[in-house]
């Protein structure tokens, strides 16, 4: 493996990182839009979820796998999981890449959907799924405060979401249980939500039960085609990045699990095969 401070000066790959399988329903919309860029995507699986993780760990981990898709040669890496980008996201731009790589760009899921999110709602009461930990966090009020001050924002946190489909569940009668509980402590707390943002990369897996427990003209807000939007514009906008970018229409996949386990879901996850290698970390 070639180690990242040697490869300044070479083109590399687009790196996305997720705690497990979710980050490849963002990298399935990126890829869609950029189809030429080389791609490596890591899921840490053997450590996911993440969602109800300590601050520390969850930053712990991610830089972990940062500097792992640096070492495989990314000038730029995307965070494709809210949790991450609420919890280390940060502190990974502010205090370790100066130092760590000064040439390299971390972004993550959030901004690009808080941007945006206000366009969408009549009510101006917004709902936001996600984790434990991007809850707890605040980031998507704090956020969305700076683009769009009059949004009401209602957070309901799913922490049996993500074990359910990491565990492949996600079809199963447990699943319509807990789609209903938290979609209806959702509604409990604002009838009158209008726009439902899915802050949680895992959780387009779950659309089709989440659409059969909202209210009719209710929207709800995915992330892959914001984040394949909000990065086409960044590269158009940062060509000294762009420059450093591979395209070979390379895909490369890594999990922290076993690859055999990982590959069945990830193909469903990815919307194509997916063939990985172990990554040891
Ligand atoms: N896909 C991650 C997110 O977007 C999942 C979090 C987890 O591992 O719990 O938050």
């Amino acid at each position: 493996m070639e180690n990242f401070f040697s490869m300044k000066e070479s083109k590399g790959p687009i790196g996305f990182f997720d705690s497990g399988y979710g980050g490849l329903t963002v990298m399935k919309e990126v890829v869609g839009a950029l189809p030429d860029y080389d791609y490596i995507y890591l899921g840490d699986n053997a450590r996911a979820p993440y969602g109800g993780r300590s601050f520390e760990t969850v930053y712990e981990y991610t830089l972990e796998c940062v500097k792992k898709l640096f070492d495989l040669g990314c000038p730029l890496v995307i965070l494709a999981c809210n949790t991450a980008s609420a919890k280390a996201l940060r502190t990974i731009q502010q205090k370790d890449l100066p130092t760590l790589a000064p040439d390299r760009r971390v972004l993550g899921v959030i901004r690009p959907t808080t941007e945006i999110v206000g366009n969408f709602s009549s009510s101006r009461h917004v709902g936001v799924l996600a984790t434990t930990g991007t809850v707890i966090s605040a980031s998507y009020p704090i956020e969305i405060k700076k683009f769009f001050p009059d949004l009401i924002v209602h957070q309901q946190a799913c922490p049996m979401w993500v074990p359910l489909i990491e565990n492949q569940e996600e079809k199963s009668s447990a699943a319509d249980y807990f789609v209903k509980k938290y979609m209806d402590e959702l509604f409990n707390q604002a009838p009158s939500i209008d726009s439902i943002i899915l802050g949680c990369t895992h959780y387009p897996l779950l659309i089709e039960k989440i659409k059969r427990r909202i209210p009719e003209g209710v929207q709800i807000i995915e992330q892959g085609l914001i984040v394949a939007e909000s990065l086409t514009d960044y590269l158009s906008r940062h060509k000294e990045m762009e420059m450093r970018l591979r395209k070979n229409k390379s895909r490369k996949f890594y999990t922290t699990e076993t690859p055999e386990i990982f590959d069945s879901s990830a193909s469903y996850f990815f919307g194509s095969p997916v063939k990985s290698d172990r990554m040891i970390i």
